[in-house]
């Protein structure tokens, strides 16, 4: 049976993010907020088929990389040529304007920073980074850290969710969990090959193909 019918039959909310029903896993900061788990019957709209009406997909493109040259802005390039063809499309270099880090004390449900506002108005977001000790560099994972702060906000509708990792030494791997595990509990949705890795080798000349059809991927995932 799947679990929307078991909602119908017994009443009962499922969560959408355990699938477990309703079962306290949830962060502690989350229950004192007097934030719930979503129900199944009351999943937000946004994804696909429930918006016929096509309107113009935005996408937020996020470069963490300092370098105007490098392996991250190709990626950077890539996804933003496809993007400008079926919709609009806004770059943000977290170098241009460096997210504080997290204090620990984001307060929920309020919109304080200019990277808050540009994610809730988008309706894609695109993340290029390179790799830095196995992991994100640290100023993404600010970003990632600052927009926890709207994450009430973002459970009002789905978002779609691309990647692309410059790993030449490795490590592409800890990008990837470090970026679609928050996002994802922030109602991102990864995309069909949304995760994209290149190592500056020719064997990962694949993504080029990926990235320049991620935007229309993006598009069909959210329903617009
Ligand atoms: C602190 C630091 C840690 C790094 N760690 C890695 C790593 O784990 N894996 C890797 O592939 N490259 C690593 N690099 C090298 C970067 O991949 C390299 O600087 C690359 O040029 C960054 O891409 P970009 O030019 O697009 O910014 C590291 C660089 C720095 C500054």
């Amino acid at each position: 049976m799947r679990l929307a019918s078991v909602a119908a039959v017994t009443g009962r909310g499922v969560c959408v993010m355990c699938k477990f029903g309703i079962v306290s896993h949830d962060s502690t900061r989350r229950w004192r907020s007097g934030q719930t788990h979503l129900a199944v019957n009351q999943a937000p709209s946004g994804y696909a088929g429930s918006n016929p009406a096509r309107r113009t997909m935005k996408y937020l493109v996020i470069n963490a990389s300092p370098h105007e040259n490098g392996g991250t802005s190709k990626f950077v390039h890539a996804f933003t040529e496809a993007a400008k063809k079926v919709g609009e499309v806004k770059v943000l270099n977290l170098h241009d304007s460096p997210p504080a880090y997290s204090r620990g004390d984001n307060a929920p449900s309020m919109i304080e920073t200019m990277y808050q506002r540009e994610v809730l108005a988008c309706d894609a977001l695109f993340i290029a980074t390179p790799t830095y000790w196995f992991n994100t560099p640290s100023i993404l994972k600010a970003f990632v850290e600052e927009i926890d702060g709207i994450e009430s906000m973002l459970w009002q509708r789905a978002r779609a969710l691309g990647i692309a990792v410059y790993a030449p030494q490795g490590g592409e791997l800890g990008v990837a969990s470090a970026l679609t595990f928050p996002l994802n509990h922030m109602n991102f949705v990864l995309v069909d090959v949304g995760y994209i890795f290149h190592r500056g080798i020719p064997i990962d000349d694949w993504a080029w193909e990926d990235l320049a059809l991620m935007p229309e991927r993006m598009r069909r995932v959210i329903g617009r």
